[in-house]
């Protein structure tokens, strides 16, 4: 797809209706807030690590719940975002404070970003890169805009969630992303699985009719009604795109939950706390690869 166009349909999908849910998505009970819960909070735990004020740029800031917990420890923040809506709902969240200290703007990182070499302390960037036409662009421009020994959070969806894996048609989905090196994510459905990825050849027909109509197949299938896919990320790809851009691995670490749970009492509850204790044991700690969120810490 051109480059332009899917840059359109990102905007598009990002400034749609739906998208106003993130005006209070960290405030819902179930397993996508969870999740965001959780990163944010890796985020935060790593970020106030350091006693000194800072200078942050974060790169897609969503309903700007994060600028507003930096802001509140008294660092300078600049946000830019895609969305016109999320950055007038990032504004009205952060308003209490003091105009000079915050900034978000609308722009995108598809494009040479706005600031000058070496201007920013630390720069985060949380499950946003799926959208990147250009990883190693946006990583370059990202190196470009820190100081030296700058830090970078990149906090990113991972496609290798543990829960994943106990399900057949996401099992497979899976199987398949790790072998074919599979650039963009599907639908976890199987007729995504046979009829929009590289198999499709292999389909004749018939069977084609016989996936688009069968119940099974169907499971997890959505129309896109926005005409991009997302990129797929997991620990070693993050890793190595930060090297690739002559930054240094400082910190590998993850987020749960790694069950699909929410913040319901439950079984699969405890059995998630149990492996969130294990996921920090050395012995286990090759868990977090299968973490909900990846958060690698890179320095410049
Ligand atoms: C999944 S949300 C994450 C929001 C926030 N970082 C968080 O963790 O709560 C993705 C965000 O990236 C923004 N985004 C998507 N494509 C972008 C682009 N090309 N440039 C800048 N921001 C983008 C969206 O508008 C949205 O705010």
């Amino acid at each position: 797809m051109n480059k332009i166009l899917k840059e359109k349909e990102i905007k598009r999908w990002w400034d749609s209706k739906r998208q106003l849910r993130w005006q209070n998505i960290y405030e819902g009970k179930d397993y996508s807030s969870l999740a965001l819960n959780n990163r944010e909070f890796k985020i935060l735990y790593y970020l106030n690590k350091n006693n000194k004020k800072l200078n942050i740029l974060e790169i897609g800031f969503g309903g700007g719940q994060l600028a507003y917990k930096i802001l509140k420890k008294g660092h300078h923040y600049t946000g830019i975002d895609v969305s016109s809506n999320l950055t007038k709902i990032a504004n009205a969240k952060c308003k209490k404070y003091q105009k000079k200290n915050f900034n978000f703007s609308v722009g995108s990182f598809n494009k040479k970003l706005k600031f000058k070499n070496n201007c920013f302390d630390l720069v985060i960037m949380a499950g946003v890169l799926q959208y990147s036409s250009d990883p190693k662009f946006v990583f370059n421009e990202i190196n470009r805009v820190l100081k030296e020994k700058g830090e970078f959070i990149c906090a990113q969806t991972n496609v290798f969630k543990l829960h994943f894996f106990f399900k057949l048609r996401t099992l497979l989905i899976r199987l398949y992303y790790f072998l074919s090196k599979e650039e963009y994510e599907i639908n976890d459905s199987l007729r995504s699985f046979f009829l929009e990825t590289k198999l499709k050849k292999y389909v004749n027909k018939n069977l084609k009719k016989f996936i688009t109509n069968n119940k099974y197949c169907n499971k997890g299938y959505s129309v896109n009604k926005f005409d991009f896919k997302k990129r797929i990320f997991f620990r070693k790809k993050l890793i190595n795109l930060g090297k690739q851009n002559n930054f240094t691995v400082i910190t590998k670490d993850a987020c749960g939950p790694y069950l699909q749970i929410g913040y319901k009492f439950s079984i699969y509850a405890i059995f998630n706390y149990i492996l969130e204790i294990f996921s920090n044991i050395f012995f286990f700690r090759f868990l977090k690869k299968f973490g909900e969120s990846q958060i690698i810490i890179f320095k410049k």
